[in-house]
């Protein structure tokens, strides 16, 4: 079965002339938004504010800033996919349809707006959704590393960009396949933390991106997390727990208003806006509490990273993978 999506496996085009690529380098996320909700329900740590129910299990905050990165990061896998909120080739609405840790549970919102007919149910650790939402979709909070209680059965279960939050990937699907219906669909979203890439030459053997990534994966590691898993890894993995495999799409993400083309210079630019915060997002609380950098060396490192994506001199890149999988009828 084909979705005719096609990934974007050709080599990215840098452009010579970057005078006009729109993008500064600055701003970083600062930890001086309302604070209007429970100050029981938050930890506050290196100027961010993290969820208490995700200490020990989740290491990114959930604060306005990380809530605002996460709905970029939602924009730039809906211009990825070309529009699509998902792959999977249902006739009609899916009756149940699970969203894993949701975040602010844009994606979950969208998926109900557009398939009225669906219920749609949003899980995660952290009460980051709005309180105000479409008929058909609700929110959970739920520990989805925990044995799973839904009601229903799913057609379709959801997972983006869960490395930072599973310990168990095998338990994970296994759990994915008992909750899902026969002839259910399965998409899950995942992108390569084994380095940054790039195709031209233009990354130094040291840059710091990978200085970076390497001590945050190092860090994750530390704490029982597998961040170094590959495209393979994630399709052999839910093959065992009993699915199909429909397809398993690779893009290449360019980091930064380097590239020619009109299209991947515009994603490009949507991810150098989200790594303004991103970086210190995904690594601070790793880098500081288990990789054992001071939070001074920490933000060097940060601050270095977001420099290199301003300065746009390495076409640098990340794999991201979109893998579409059925539970046999
Ligand atoms: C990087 S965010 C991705 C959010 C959303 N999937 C998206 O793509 O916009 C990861 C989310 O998973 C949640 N999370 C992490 N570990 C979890 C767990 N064990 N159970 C439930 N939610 C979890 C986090 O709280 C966070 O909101």
């Amino acid at each position: 079965m084909s979705t005719e999506l096609q990934p974007n496996s050709d080599p990215i085009e840098a452009d010579d002339d970057l005078s006009d690529s729109a993008y500064d380098g600055d701003s970083r996320a600062s930890s001086t938004q309302s604070l209007t909700e429970s100050i029981m329900e938050h930890v506050y740590e290196n100027g961010r504010r993290y969820h208490a129910k995700s200490v020990g299990r989740y290491h990114q905050p959930s604060d306005e800033t990380e809530q605002d990165r996460l709905d970029l990061t939602h924009h730039i896998f809906l211009e990825l996919l070309g529009g699509k909120i998902s792959i999977a080739p249902f006739d009609q609405d899916p009756n149940y349809v699970l969203d894993c840790g949701t975040g602010t549970g844009i994606w979950a919102l969208d998926y109900g707006d557009l398939h009225p007919a669906s219920t749609v149910v949003g899980v995660d650790l952290a009460p980051i959704q709005p309180n105000y939402v479409y008929p058909n979709v609700r929110f959970e909070l739920d520990d989805l590393e925990l044995q799973w209680t839904f009601k229903y059965k799913f057609d379709l279960i959801h997972s983006r960009h869960m490395i930072a939050g599973i310990k168990d990937w095998p338990r994970y699907f296994e759990q994915m396949y008992e909750a899902a219906n026969p002839g259910a669909y399965v998409e899950i979203v995942e992108h390569d933390m084994n380095g940054y890439r790039c195709d031209d030459g233009t990354m130094p053997e040291d840059t710091i991106f990978n200085r970076w990534i390497k001590l945050t994966t190092g860090a994750m590691e530390k704490a029982g997390l597998s961040p170094l898993l590959t495209k393979d890894d994630y399709t052999r993995m839910i093959k065992d727990a009993g699915f199909e495999i429909v397809e398993a799409l690779e893009f290449r993400l360019p980091c930064g208003g380097w590239p020619k083309r009109k299209r991947e210079r515009y994603l490009g630019l949507c991810w150098a806006e989200q790594a303004k915060t991103g970086f210190e997002s995904y690594s601070k609380s790793l880098l500081v509490n288990g990789a054992g950098l001071s939070a001074e060396e920490t933000d060097e490192i940060l601050e270095e990273c977001i420099k290199g994506v301003a300065a746009q001199k390495e076409h640098i890149y990340v794999l991201t993978w979109h893998i579409l999988a059925r539970k046999p009828l």
